[in-house]
């Protein structure tokens, strides 16, 4: 039997005073603005399980397709004892580097960190039980906020799959980059999957899916300031967008109100004004080009060690030596 321990550094209770802050910020902002890590309760983890499954989200299979091919190389360049992945999610993909780095003989434990304690939850359960060798230890914490919590036993593989770091704004993206930095010796490694820049066409459908699950999960932001906050939104009325702007080579979920109405939050005492058509952001996601990604390695004390992408261009995985 393997040891299998959830260390909790984000308790409900700091959740829940986290989303207040960001909601009453979000929502008295100009534009509304609401942080995507409140996406992720049981229900939005679930969601996004199923996203993973459309046709058009391509992010996916890409990314799958490149540790697929790549794995083996990845485990010999790093030799890592500790694979560390933040905002791991059912750690799907995850089951080909541990394959890998098991079959080169290096690897020792498997550290998921993640804000959603149900998703890390579940994942450990079905991994304690696949890799029975294998120390398991879940951190539930904010990858924003935690990473110098991170355990330094063994050489460590820090992961950073599903093109997650295109949901941090750039200047929260230079500021994770450098504490992933910070939290590694010279010569650990990061592995870091980022979506790349292709034609809208393919990448707008991946936000904004045919049978609506997007959309669900876009509203299950609302679901959860009405069950947190007490607020009485209702989440139909409501329409999900997702548009790409060239020119911050991002794409942008809203939250698009179909008429004029008030919503109550009680809990943090507001009357939140909607008109009719106002968009509220709730994510974006960021796409990239291996020069600004090299670049922003580059600045936060990282070399380039690999670029990998998958056979039709479309995402990439890096690997980085802390320098
Ligand atoms: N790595 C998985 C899941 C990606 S979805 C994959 O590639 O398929 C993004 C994951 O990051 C979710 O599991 C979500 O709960 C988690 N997450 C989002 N914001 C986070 C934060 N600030 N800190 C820690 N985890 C976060
Ligand atoms: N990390 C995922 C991405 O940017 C998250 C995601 C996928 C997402 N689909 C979404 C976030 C829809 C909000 C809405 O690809």
């Amino acid at each position: 039997m393997s040891a299998a321990v959830l260390d909790v550094y984000l308790t409900p209770a700091d959740g829940v005073e986290a989303l207040r802050s960001d909601a009453r910020a979000g929502l008295t902002a100009s534009p509304k603005d609401l942080p995507p890590k409140w996406f992720y309760d049981a229900t939005g983890s679930e969601l996004f399980e199923l996203i993973t499954k459309l046709p058009e989200y391509y992010p996916f299979e890409a990314e799958r397709e490149i540790l697929r091919d790549r794995a083996a190389e990845i485990a010999a360049a790093s030799g890592a004892e500790s694979l560390v992945e933040l905002g791991s999610g059912s750690s799907e993909k995850t089951r080909l580097l541990l394959d890998a780095l098991g079959a080169g003989g290096t690897l020792r434990r498997y550290l998921p960190l993640d804000v959603s304690e149900a998703a890390l939850r579940e994942a450990m359960d079905a991994l304690s039980t696949e890799y029975p060798g294998l120390a398991v230890r879940g951190i539930v914490g904010d990858f924003t906020r935690h990473l110098d919590r991170i355990p330094a036993e063994g050489k460590r593989l820090l992961a950073f799959l599903g093109g997650t770091i295109g949901n941090l704004r750039p200047a929260e993206r230079a500021r994770f980059l450098r504490s992933a930095r910070d939290a590694l010796r010279p010569g650990e490694q990061l592995l870091l999957g980022t979506g790349l820049v292709i034609d809208p066409s393919v990448m707008v459908p991946a936000y904004d899916d045919d049978q609506g699950v997007t959309a669900e999960f876009n509203r299950n932001v609302l679901r959860v300031l009405n069950r947190e906050l007490g607020a009485d939104f209702v989440p139909d009325a409501f329409e999900h967008v997702a548009v790409w702007s060239d020119e911050r080579e991002w794409i942008e979920m809203r939250l698009r109100a179909r008429h004029p109405m008030t919503v109550r939050v009680p809990e943090l005492g507001l009357e939140v004004p909607f008109a009719e058509g106002e968009e509220m952001r709730t994510e974006t996601s960021a796409k990239f080009r291996r020069a600004g990604v090299a670049a922003e390695l580059e600045a936060a004390g990282f070399d380039l060690t690999a670029w990998w992408t998958d056979r039709a261009e479309r995402f990439a995985v890096s690997l980085a030596t802390a320098v």
